[in-house]
């Protein structure tokens, strides 16, 4: 059942190629520039809506971190990502030109189910984006926007999080194109980064005893910091979740701008420092970050493409060309990271202490 893995959650780290596929099958016109996601939300209503307010919690919070800035730079639209748990519809904005998202892999996370309802009670539209067919979610929101990414047995997210954000950035194109934000090339030219995905991350996988050899290596360290930027930043606060879920390592994901601002008086050369260098991380900024970890003497791995900070990285992850998408494939390398550092601890990786894998009670 776990087809030769020793776990759930490395199964399905390796299905994230095939999960991908899935969520793209069918929806994607990539020479038109064009999207069909089979939404009833009107394009009129598209026209004149003015923010989007997304609510989440934990992976899925990251995973609409991440589509914010996609949603904000390709369709032109305000948006809002809440914790689910600390959500309130606020006042003075027009529920009409609203559209609250609940993205849940679940469907049933009951704050994010409750932020939800709330919102719609307002007279906002709604839009569930999970993973789970038939879910309250689904039930509860106007429409429902599917990730296919398959079951996830693991408590911890994985293949969840890149269908989650590739499901989002079709949603972006969609959005762009209906608001007349994104022109067709332009569209073309995202759409076919978000069509590469399987293949880049599938490289990644590849690369699996590297990550595992530089994993086990790091593995006894005091803490780990995961820093990235714009879209690195969600990417790494992922990182950190993932590597202190199923570790027990303590872990922090922050801006990479922000380390200077105080978690740099806990970087020693016990802390490794996780740096996303990727396209749409800027990257030469956190470049400089990265300069400040190691001259406190921290081992600095880096997710990277281009070759980005070769000389100054203890250890480098190779991303491929791929866009605003790049941030993703380095988020691969950091759940293999976790997950190797966690299993040379021998934690019980797929029911990590004390959590569940749905979470239905406030
Ligand atoms: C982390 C993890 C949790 C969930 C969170 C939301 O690995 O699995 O943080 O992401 O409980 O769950 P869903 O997406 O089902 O609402």
């Amino acid at each position: 059942e776990k087809g030769g893995y020793e776990h759930y959650m490395l199964k399905e780290i390796h299905e994230q190629p095939q999960a991908l596929r899935q969520a793209l099958s069918g929806r994607v016109d990539e020479m038109q520039g064009t999207v069909e996601l089979g939404l009833d939300l009107p394009a009129e209503y598209l026209r004149s809506l003015e923010e989007i307010q997304i609510v989440a919690c934990g992976t899925s919070y990251h995973a609409g971190l991440y589509a914010a800035h996609l949603l904000e730079e390709h369709a032109d639209v305000r948006v809002t990502v809440h914790v689910a748990s600390e959500y309130e519809f606020r006042g003075g904005r027009d529920p009409w030109r609203t559209l609250v998202v609940a993205v849940t892999q679940s469907g049933e996370t009951a704050e994010t189910l409750g932020a939800l309802r709330d919102a719609a009670r307002t007279g906002a539209r709604t839009l569930a984006v999970t993973n789970t067919v038939g879910s309250s979610v689904t039930r509860a929101a106007d429409d429902a926007l599917y990730i296919r990414a398959g079951p996830e047995i693991g408590v911890a997210a994985t293949k969840t999080f890149v269908s989650q954000v590739a499901t989002l950035a079709l949603l972006t194109v969609h959005l762009g194109r209906v608001r007349d934000t994104l022109s067709a090339t332009e569209a073309s030219e995202i759409l076919g980064d978000v069509r590469g995905l399987p293949g880049a991350v599938q490289r990644a996988l590849d690369a699996d005893e590297q990550v595992q050899e530089i994993a086990e290596a790091y593995a006894d360290s005091e803490a780990f910091f995961f820093i990235g930027r714009h879209l690195g930043h969600p990417v790494s606060m992922e990182g950190a979740l993932k590597l202190k879920e199923i570790s027990y390592d303590h872990a922090e994901g922050f801006p990479a701008g922000e380390l200077k601002h105080g978690p740099l008086a806990l970087v020693t050369d016990e802390t490794p420092v996780l740096a996303v260098l990727t396209d749409g991380a800027n990257a030469d900024a956190t470049l400089n970050s990265v300069k400040e970890a190691e001259s406190r003497g921290a081992p600095v791995i880096g997710c990277a493409s281009d070759g980005r900070g070769e000389k100054l990285l203890d250890a480098g992850f190779d991303v491929p060309s791929l866009g605003e998408m790049e941030p993703l494939v380095a988020n691969v390398y950091l759940q293999l990271f976790a997950y190797h550092v966690a299993n040379s601890k021998g934690r019980a990786i797929d029911k990590p202490r004390n959590l569940a894998k749905s979470v239905t009670v406030e």
